[in-house]
């Protein structure tokens, strides 16, 4: 399948998916940036950011300038059709559990679903509760059927940057990847290598990828961790891959 772009970010106004869209346009992939919010979309086509965020202004006002066609911003989800890898980034607030509420991963989802075509990678990026990309695969599997579902790969990659410094860190911070098969796994490797940082590839003792549920797991640990120096908590996290969880 010839792909018009290489990545779709949906959520591409937000804090996460606007820095991710525009240092993979960076980079030289080409990005379409699916935004529901027509506010935002009517700023960034203006050539804006939204909100600050230390070097995305130059970089959208480089790309949206050229006639390189690096980076589109719209809210036609025909778009996705063409772009091989689907980033799904909306928010994700705390439910009243203190869980984060996957509704808007799962809004999306549904919306992709008469546009996703055999080959299409998805990547969920949000925060999420463990057990979420198990959860959404079934749902999407549902809604498409078992025939379409099989050629298509979903994984979750989950975003660790902290406002501020989302450029330089998207460049820097080692990629941790939850795939489902191999092939999930180096495909969604190889678009993040992209961006010059290095896969966090662990497998589990029993020679297994690391499995969604684990990342997942991990992905909370590392937030704390970032958040109060809990070492001893991302230790936990590590022995978790080790056996095999
Ligand atoms: N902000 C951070 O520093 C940070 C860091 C790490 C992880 N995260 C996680 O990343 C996720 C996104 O956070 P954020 O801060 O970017 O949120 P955000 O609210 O700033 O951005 C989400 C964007 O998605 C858009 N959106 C929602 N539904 C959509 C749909 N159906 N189609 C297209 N666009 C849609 C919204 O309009 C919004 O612009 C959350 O799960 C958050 O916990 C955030």
């Amino acid at each position: 399948m010839e792909w018009k772009y290489d990545v779709a970010v949906i959520g591409a106004g937000g804090r996460v998916g606007l820095p991710l869209s525009l240092a993979f346009a960076d980079s030289g992939l080409r990005v379409a940036g699916i935004e529901i919010d027509k506010s935002k979309l009517a700023i960034l086509n203006a050539g804006m950011m939204p909100f600050d965020e230390p070097g995305c202004a130059e970089i959208l006002k480089d790309h949206l300038e050229s006639s390189d066609e690096r980076i589109v911003f719209t809210d036609d989800y025909d778009l996705t059709e063409t772009c091989e890898y689907l980033i799904v980034v909306p928010g994700t607030p705390l439910t009243i559990d203190n869980a984060p509420d996957a509704t808007g991963l799962r809004d999306v989802l549904g919306r992709l679903k008469t546009h996703l075509r055999p080959g299409h990678i998805i990547i969920l990026r949000s925060t999420v509760a463990p057990g979420t990309t198990e959860v959404l695969s079934r749902f999407l599997r549902n809604q498409i059927g078992q025939s379409l579902f099989s050629e298509i790969e979903i994984a979750f990659a989950p975003e660790r940057i902290v406002e501020g410094k989302a450029i330089q860190e998207l460049h820097e911070l080692p990629q941790i990847i939850g795939a489902f098969s191999n092939v999930g796994f180096e495909k969604v490797s190889l678009l993040f290598t992209q961006l010059g940082v290095g896969i966090a590839a662990h497998r589990t003792r029993a020679g297994r990828d690391m499995d969604p549920f684990v990342v997942e797991l991990s992905g909370g640990a590392v937030r704390v961790y970032f958040a109060a120096g809990a070492k001893l908590i991302w230790a936990t996290a590590l022995r978790t891959f080790q056996i095999g969880a």
